[in-house]
């Protein structure tokens, strides 16, 4: 099968050029500036961008958590990141306390196996972690899931301590694996919860004024230390705050292979819309919502290259049964947020058109620098002779509209209800086969490969 895409505008992470390229079965073959070849599909680009499939390196399809669990599995979510722009997704597979780390990573491949639309690999979510581990940690290693996620949230469930925290690092570092750390201080944060409990302040806001930007901070610092103790890298998920971006600054001023990501959420949200009533349910993710001026903060820290990667932490929850879990007391609701669509579109118009990143930092940030981080550069996060085509046709001067009735997502709210914003996923491919086009989705179920992951921090 061989596509031709024409009269594009390439822009990747470093480039920004008119030309054709030629896509031959499931890779680029060539790019040129004029291409006469002969192909089962043209499709025309003009006036139109053709970045690298977007990579969200931070979802949760179908995780047991809360009491429930997130409502996409990895069809519809897989379907609905494709819809958003997105290419290749990583999820976070869950090894259970008193489980094996592999039975947790078999458990995802069985999850994601047939159903996936898109490419995917999997960070894993470490619980246990004693020396004898270390032979589990390199197999999965050298099976191509070469990330973990540990916590220093969530007491009795995923929660890890600082022992096996360093042990985890030191034996991830020695062998080109990365943990990716939860950080927020959930032993003090668990004891600020009982208090407000007591006091009977119970509505979903509470969830944010329960967790407060120091615990966030005192968590990247720690997790930094540790990391710079075990003489790993270390990946901090989901940074919130300009508290806790001020830890990431000051140890990378000092040359230590600290990174972090933010999420949209926390570039267009604020702590205001948790409201006083039900609705702010909608929100109750960890880290939390947070005062309005952190939002610009996370720009910065995302122009000045503190932060590297923009994820979603996709992990829907329908407001009906699932959130109401917790309608008594904001404890109880099942914590996370739909957003594995909107990423593409949200950034391209607050940072392209609000002008407070380049059109190739936009590139960087939403597919190339995950691609580098997490060992997938440069079959992903780029367009070049030989990566797989995994390619967005975006116009520039589109439009697109976030709400349940325009999302694809199975959720039965949107995070962006009523938003409207400038730019628009037009056509998406996967490894050469077109699975966006018109606004339908054309791809099918199980076309999606497992992405046999290689070293991470190649950045
Ligand atoms: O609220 C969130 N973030 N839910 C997903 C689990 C996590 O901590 O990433
Ligand atoms: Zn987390
Ligand atoms: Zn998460």
């Amino acid at each position: 099968m061989k596509t031709l895409i024409k009269n594009g505008r390439i822009v990747t992470a470093v480039d920004d050029y008119k030309a054709d390229i030629l896509i031959e079965d499931e890779q680029v073959s060539v790019i040129g500036k004029t291409l006469e070849m002969e192909a089962d599909k043209i499709i025309d680009a003009s006036g139109k961008l053709v970045i690298p499939g977007g990579i969200d390196p931070h979802t949760h399809m179908e995780l047991p958590f809360g009491g429930t669990s997130s409502s996409d599995d990895f069809f519809t979510g897989t379907r609905a990141a494709a819809f958003g722009g997105t290419t290749t997704i990583i999820d976070f597979a869950v090894q259970t306390k008193g489980e094996s780390m592999l039975a947790g990573a078999d458990k995802w491949h069985q999850k994601a196996e047939g159903k996936a639309v898109i490419d995917y690999g999997f960070h894993l979510i470490t619980t246990d972690f004693e020396d004898a581990h270390k032979p589990e940690m390199f197999k999965l290693i050298d099976e191509g899931i070469t990330s973990f996620k540990l916590f220093m949230a969530y007491p009795g469930v995923f929660l890890s301590d600082d022992a096996t925290i360093f042990r985890a690092m030191s034996a991830a570092g020695t062998r080109g694996g990365l943990v990716c750390m939860h950080a927020e201080n959930g032993i003090v944060i668990n004891e600020i919860i009982k208090r407000f409990l007591a006091d009977g302040r119970t509505a979903p806001k509470f969830h944010a004024l329960t967790r407060p930007t120091i615990a966030e901070a005192e968590g990247v610092h720690r997790a930094i230390a540790i990391a710079e103790m075990a003489e790993s890298p270390v990946y901090i998920v989901h940074l919130s705050s300009k508290d806790a971006l001020d830890q990431v600054r000051q140890a990378r001023d000092r040359g230590i292979p600290a990174f972090a990501e933010t999420c949209p959420q926390y570039l267009f949200h604020s702590v205001e819309d948790y409201g006083d009533g039900w609705d702010g349910a909608k929100y109750v993710m960890t880290p939390p919502l947070r005062e309005k001026h952190n939002n610009e903060e996370l720009w910065k820290g995302l122009k000045m290259d503190d932060l590297q990667v923009i994820s979603t932490d996709h992990c829907p929850f329908c407001m009906k049964e699932q959130k109401e879990l917790g309608k008594e007391s904001f404890d109880k609701i099942p914590n996370g947020a739909p957003g594995v669509e909107n990423r593409m579109a949200l950034i391209y118009n607050g940072g392209v058109i609000e002008n407070r990143i380049s059109l190739n930092r936009f590139v960087e940030l939403t597919s190339t620098a995950a691609a580098k981080m997490f060992g997938m550069f440069p079959k992903k996060g780029t367009i070049a002779v030989g990566s797989d085509a995994d390619i967005v046709i975006f116009d520039p001067n589109g439009e697109t509209k976030f709400g349940v009735e325009h999302e694809h997502m199975n959720v039965d709210y949107s995070s962006y209800e009523g938003w409207t914003v400038k730019g628009k996923v037009e056509t998406v491919l996967s490894r050469g086969r077109v699975v966006i086009e018109n606004g339908e989705h054309t791809g099918k179920q199980g076309d999606g490969q497992f992405i046999k992951r290689g070293e991470c921090v190649r950045i």
